[in-house]
């Protein structure tokens, strides 16, 4: 066969494959845009940060250069009682998700809001900013849009995390970033389906609740409750660490694994956490030859299972 043969052939193939590629990467972005994104949709972009998947910036998924999701009833800047608000605080260097860097990603409602009403396009990741969901009427609709409060209310990043508390902090966007590394998604998908599942697991979600978000993590055949509203029906923290230590500790039967792992070696005082002694006293337990399980560890307040709570909480 002669070279030019070759040559066709590899052109064909360089078309084919940048075809695909153009419409893997554009044409999902030119449909979500005309869906503008939900209330929802801008909260978990803002809680999550840039990518709440498997990343370049954190190759190894230790949900670092993650935002801060704070709830606050004071003013940082002035002291004053405020509505219990979110607030989505991105220290110094965290990068931005991309309804702040892409803001026509969030539909051009949102966007046109975003960057008048909100000055998000004044936020600059190298200072930190923080942003909270404000609303505003647009077309005879009330629209969820969002606002840097770093200008408009001169609220900065260090300030509103003391202002908060480690109480009123949570992790949300490095807990799903545990979500995926752990893979709670081969059992349990964060999808309802619009069946049955309605009454049991609540509502599905919209379009416009994942313009932001990547990996949406919906999960696939499902082997363990849907989570997208798991914190509406569950929200007892003591609950969830006893199931997290060891799921056999609230459901018998369960077949889901123990995630003790993710407590990291010490616990809230320092402690090691002596797994060994844990596991024989918990066989002792089950034999039947201790009333009570021992107690599980309080975690440390930066262990990847303060991570994963935070977020699993979340989840309303
Ligand atoms: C091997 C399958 C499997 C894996 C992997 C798994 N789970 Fe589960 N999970 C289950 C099953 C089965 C149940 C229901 C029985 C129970 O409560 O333990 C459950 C229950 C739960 C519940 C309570 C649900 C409710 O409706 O109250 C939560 C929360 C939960 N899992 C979170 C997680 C998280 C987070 C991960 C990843 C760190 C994970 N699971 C990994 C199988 C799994």
């Amino acid at each position: 066969m002669a070279f030019r043969e070759y040559k066709i052939g590899a052109r064909m193939f360089g078309a084919a494959l940048g075809g695909s590629m153009m419409i893997t990467l554009y044409f999902p972005t030119s449909d979500i845009v005309l869906v503008g994104s939900t209330e929802w949709g801008l909260q978990k972009a803002l809680s999550y940060g840039r990518i709440g998947g498997f990343s370049y910036e954190d190759p190894l998924m230790r949900g670092e250069g993650k935002p801060v999701t704070v709830t606050l009833d004071k003013d940082p800047a002035t002291n004053q009682p405020i509505d219990p608000i979110h607030a989505y605080v991105y220290p110094p260097g965290v990068p931005f998700p991309s309804a702040i860097n892409h803001p026509r990603t969030a539909g051009k409602v949102v966007a046109e809001l975003s960057t008048t009403k909100g000055r998000i396009n004044e936020a600059d990741h190298q200072k930190g900013a923080v942003f909270v969901v404000a609303h505003a009427e647009a077309g005879g609709e009330v629209t969820a849009y969002i606002e840097n409060a770093s200008v408009t209310r001169n609220w900065n990043p260090q300030q509103v995390l003391d202002a908060a508390g480690d109480e009123n902090s949570a992790y949300v966007g490095s807990g799903k970033i545990m979500f995926v590394r752990e893979g709670c998604w081969w059992c349990h998908t964060l999808l309802p389906e619009q069946t049955q599942d309605w009454q049991v697991f609540g509502v599905p979600p919209r379009l416009g609740d994942f313009n932001s978000e990547s990996p949406t993590a919906f999960g696939s055949d499902r082997k363990a409750p849907d989570l997208l509203h798991v914190g509406s029906r569950n929200s007892s923290k003591e609950w969830m660490m006893m199931h997290f230590f060891n799921p056999r500790l609230v459901q018998p039967h369960s077949i889901m694994p123990r995630f003790d792992y993710l407590w990291g070696k010490n616990d809230a005082n320092g402690k090691p956490i002596d797994f060994d002694q844990w596991r024989a006293e918990y066989t002792k337990y089950a034999a039947g030859e201790r009333v009570y399980p021992p107690e599980v560890p309080d975690y440390a307040p930066k262990s990847d299972i303060r991570y994963l709570m935070d977020f699993v909480l979340s989840l309303k």
